[in-house]
């Protein structure tokens, strides 16, 4: 028996119920983390999933000590399906690495699970467009889920769009970045730039500079693991 195809009018028209709006109703409950992850496969709860190749949901054990939280996929991990394997990626596994904080021990994952973007006015580049507030909205679901499953010891906010989603429309990463920050979402919880940001310095100086800082932030999470650790030795 033949699969029905659908054209892309129908996929408009159809879409997964979802009274709430949001990745809510299609939550399984008590699931664990690849069970979320099959089910986040046919989410439909936004728009976002008309563009893209497919869900990339996070990555990383259940037992990671630390949550890194970014904005959303882009090209190169919508097309392989994992979040931070392009050049932000590449860049982030430099800075971990220099902050000497193992990658077995993080959880990756985004504040919004499908790459938006719109086609360069030359060439066939897929520009990275800023997720809204509704997509981000609907989105949540997943994230919490994932940190119900995961219960962080360290969250960390990569960029104004996770730091704001997660910390409230009034955060500033300029002003704020690298302090810790009261939140119900994790014990230590503190936000930091986007490794794209630094992918799009004007030149090799302030590259440099914003790698330094961002590296600096990293060590803080660091020796907040470090410490969460040891506390729960002597425990
Ligand atoms: N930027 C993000 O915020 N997330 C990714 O997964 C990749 C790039
Ligand atoms: Fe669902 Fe999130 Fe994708 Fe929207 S972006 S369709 S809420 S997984």
């Amino acid at each position: 028996m033949s699969m029905k195809k659908f054209s892309h009018a129908e996929r408009i028209g159809s879409g997964n119920a979802n009274p709430s709006g949001t990745a809510a109703e299609l939550v399984p409950p008590r699931a664990s983390l690849e069970q979320l992850e099959t089910a986040a496969r046919d989410c439909e709860a936004c728009d976002l999933w008309k563009l893209a190749t497919q869900t990339v949901f996070g990555e990383g054990l259940p037992r990671a000590r630390v949550m890194l939280v970014g904005e959303q996929p882009g090209d190169q991990e919508d097309r392989a399906g994992r979040p931070f394997v392009g050049p932000a990626g590449r860049l982030l596994d430099l800075a971990l690495g220099r902050a000497e904080i193992d990658r077995t021990q993080v959880y990756l994952t985004n504040i919004v699970k499908h790459f938006k973007w719109s086609p360069a006015e030359r060439g066939k580049r897929r520009i990275h467009k800023k997720p809204r507030y509704s997509e981000i909205q609907a989105c949540r679901p997943w994230l919490d889920a994932e940190l119900a499953i995961v219960k962080p010891d360290v969250l960390v906010c990569l960029g104004a769009s996770a730091a704001q989603s997660l910390l409230g429309r009034e955060f500033r990463v300029s002003q704020q970045r690298g302090q810790l920050v009261e939140s119900a979402l994790a014990p230590h919880v503190i936000a930091t730039v986007h490794p794209s940001s630094i992918l799009r310095a004007q030149d090799q100086d302030s590259r440099h500079l914003q790698m330094e800082a961002f590296i600096n932030d990293l060590k803080k999470v660091a020796q907040l693991l470090k410490a969460s650790i040891k506390k729960k030795r002597a425990a």
